[in-house]
């Protein structure tokens, strides 16, 4: 059964999900990349290949060298404790219809998308479509359906939930019903049904001229199948008066005792046709969740949340990227619209072309990292928003900077004030007494967008340091716009974004080397907050944002994997600058989204979960982390075709060699360390193609793999091995 409401679902998908041209951000290369002190790495000419490949790449298979000492400690330094966190905001769906536990779509009716594109007529962008066909943003029934003959579904604005949630969604039962008559969700494009426990909720009111002897109404409450109708859960909520004026929340546990062949199920909120024939009812925030991280009220998607979490990340950069920015000042991401009860957050137009509930809220994003065990990188709203379409909008003046300066710092008094604050007190009212430990604020995001980041980094910067004297503060800009640099305080940071083709991050391997130096910018350390390889090469280097089938990279493959490891193992050699890097993005809702490719992909179902190769990259580095950086001396070969970085884990007693072969051929390594190792063991990430990744139907084509060496190895720590094609290793050397 397809009902109009799933096809309308469908169509959206559609529509927003695959015909959605990306945003047209203009990128450049940074001035830096110029500089002679880089070019250490080979730079081949590029040509076309309409297949992936490295250009970067030095065909050179002859052996390398490599010297561990482990004597010198002067020549250690401590490894960055923050490389390899997380970056998350809201596009993808990877919130709302992501990792955000809601299993139901629209619940509150709080907004649709729209379609942003050009017009001859016009200059630049504009939204050339909308969801609700008369005003962009506005409601739509989108994700709901109704049940019985002659149900009448409509949105409501006469019987608002709260100042907040001001639409309901009408549900008119006809005179002469009878049988089962009601309401479904077809959740985010379906709903996983598992044993389980799910938590179902909604608020409801009845029509008083259409039930003024107020019979008793029953509901049931079920999650079944949209193929075959089977119930695989229900429960009922008997005998329910309902009120006339005040909405009363509902709520009822589903225990479904099968596994749902597919996910293609609904929600139903159901009642008997005859009993209740003539009645209207308003329905708002319906709400169903399943066991979330943790056991988290309102919490996160549990497979997505453990995916995240075996990855052993450091850090959660939060609420954006471009979705902190808002499409306009008034529809940013504004962090008081997102704390406390569901029903007093209105949800905003995302920037990213559909409406965020903002159920993922502040307090949300603070727990998340609490439950994960990592820090927050809070990135406040700096003052400077996005038009459609990503482009460039309006700043606030210079005489206005104190508005959004104190609005940062409320903010920061919510996460960190003890509860005799004004803020400090909302939060324990809201379920947090402890305060949360704030280390590191982001502000803005990639503000090199604007002309006026010097006057709103200055006013922000001056005004948070001024009270929160031991965060460290990260500039969205330095050099990256032509008309300004930002000079950035030693001991503050610089956010730096790099969406490229393969051969960039080979040949900006030793981009980080002595960049402190050499750029004035002692004691500043770096936040890699957003990479990942997004086209194969091609004979300009550009990255074309919208995304042209024949070289964008859809999905992380093996050459993304080999790419991006060869620029964190540039990152990790330099720990004194590198101080957190982050993938980005990092969820993609595969039945609608905006930008590709993505860390881990999923739908509903929670056996779609595919983590992909980068994925499996940033999982294995952070695994092998090391507490010291070890000096390695290359007493054979050079750097390229092979990339390594060695590190020590003291209390493990274990050393860490990072190799990666990013060459279509083995290269022979041998290795000897100023110490005697018990063993050595690796583990690899490799596949016969650099296309090769992961999808739903092979999630595990391309994972790490352990293996026990089978080399040479004596017992003063001397080694050797060949280290296979296109391959990225860690060596485990126990001492
Ligand atoms: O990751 C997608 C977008 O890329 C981010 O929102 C923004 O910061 C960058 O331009």
């Amino acid at each position: 059964m397809l009902t109009f409401t799933a096809l309308a679902l469908a169509s959206t998908a559609l529509l927003c999900g695959t015909t959605t041209e990306a945003k047209s951000i203009p990128r450049r290369n940074l001035p830096w990349n110029s500089n002679p002190l880089k070019a250490k790495t080979a730079l081949l000419s590029r040509n076309t290949i309409p297949e992936s490949f490295i250009n970067a790449t030095r065909g050179d298979p002859s052996t390398v060298a490599l010297h561990i000492d482990t004597s010198d400690l002067s020549a250690r330094n401590d490894t960055a404790p923050y490389l390899y966190g997380l970056m998350h905001e809201d596009i993808n769906h990877s919130g709302d219809g992501g990792i955000y536990g809601e299993l139901l779509t629209n619940r509150a009716f709080q907004g649709s998308n729209v379609v942003y594109g050009t017009l001859p007529e016009f200059s630049g962008s504009l939204i050339v479509g909308s969801e609700n066909p008369i005003v962009p943003w506005d409601p739509v029934i989108t994700g709901w359906g109704a049940i019985g003959d002659g149900v009448r579904l409509t949105l409501d604005k006469l019987h608002p939930l709260s100042d907040a949630l001001t639409t309901a969604l009408q549900v008119d039962i006809p005179l002469n019903a009878t049988g089962e008559v009601g309401i479904q969700n077809f959740g985010w494009w379906g709903i996983d049904v598992r044993p389980q426990q799910y938590n179902a909720s909604f608020y409801a009111l009845q029509n008083y001229p259409r039930n003024p002897n107020d019979t008793a109404t029953t509901f049931t409450l079920s999650l079944r199948s949209n193929l075959t109708g089977e119930v695989f859960a229900s429960t009922q909520i008997p005998d329910t008066h309902l009120p006339y004026i005040n909405y009363t929340q509902y709520s009822a546990h589903l225990y479904p005792n099968v596994t749902a062949p597919d996910s293609n199920n609904t929600f139903a909120i159901t009642m008997d046709g005859a009993a209740n024939a003539g009645k209207t009812f308003y329905f708002d925030l319906v709400s169903l969740f399943g066991e979330t991280f943790k056991n988290r009220p309102n919490g996160l998607r549990k497979d997505i949340a453990e995916a995240f979490y075996e990855m052993k990340p450091t850090f959660l950069r939060c609420p954006g990227g471009n979705n902190l920015e808002g499409v306009s000042p008034q529809t940013r991401w504004d962090w008081k619209k997102t704390i406390g009860p569901l029903i007093n957050r209105p949800g905003r137009p995302g920037d990213w072309s559909y409406e965020n509930t903002l159920g993922l809220g502040l307090m949300e994003y603070l727990e998340w990292c609490e439950d994960m065990e990592i820090e927050p990188v809070l990135a406040v709203y700096s003052g400077f928003s996005l038009d459609v379409y990503g482009q460039s909008g309006p700043s606030y003046p210079p005489d206005q900077m104190q508005e959004i300066v104190d609005d940062a710092l409320n903010e920061l008094e919510f996460c960190m004030g003890d509860t005799s604050t004004y803020w400090g007190s909302l939060r324990a009212q809201y379920g947090h007494p402890e305060p949360f430990n704030i280390k590191f604020v982001e502000i803005g995001n990639e503000d090199w967008f604007s002309t006026t980041y010097p006057y709103r980094w200055a006013a922000m910067y001056n005004g948070l340091k001024a009270v929160y004297p031991n965060i460290t503060y990260i500039s969205t800009a330095y050099n990256e716009n032509t008309l300004y640099n930002i000079s950035i305080p030693a001991g503050e940071m610089w956010d730096t974004h790099h969406y490229e083709e393969p051969s960039y991050f080979l040949e900006n391997f030793d981009f980080y080397d002595n960049w402190q130096e050499a750029t004035n910018n002692t004691g500043v350390g770096v936040l890699l907050g957003e990479y990942s390889a997004i086209q194969i090469d091609t004979y300009s280097g550009v990255v074309n944002y919208s995304f042209p089938a024949d070289v964008h990279i859809f999905y992380p493959s093996l050459v993304s994997a080999i790419a991006e490891g060869t620029y964190a193992l540039g990152a990790e050699r330099n720990p004194n600058t590198v101080k957190m890097s982050s993938y980005a993005p990092s969820l993609q809702n595969q039945n609608w989204f905006n930008w590709t490719p993505d860390m881990i992909t999923f739908d509903a179902n929670w056996n779609h979960t595919v983590r992909s190769v980068s994925y499996w990259q940033q999982w294995l580095f952070a695994h092998y982390r090391g507490t010291q950086t070890l000096p390695v001396t290359n007493t054979q070969g050079d750097f390229n075709p092979l990339f390594w970085v060695a590190s020590i884990d003291v209390p493990k007693n274990q050393i860490y060699l990072k190799v990666i072969n990013t060459l279509n051929a083995s290269v022979p390594l041998s290795v000897d360390i100023t110490t005697t190792c018990s063993g050595v063991n690796g583990t690899m990430i490799t596949a016969d193609s650099l296309d090769a990744h992961n999808t739903i139907e092979n999630p595990n084509a391309v994972t790490p793999k352990s293996f026990t060496l089978d080399a040479n190895q004596s017992g003063n720590g001397t080694f050797s091995w060949d280290v296979p094609k296109w391959s990225i290793t860690v060596l485990q050397f126990d001492l």
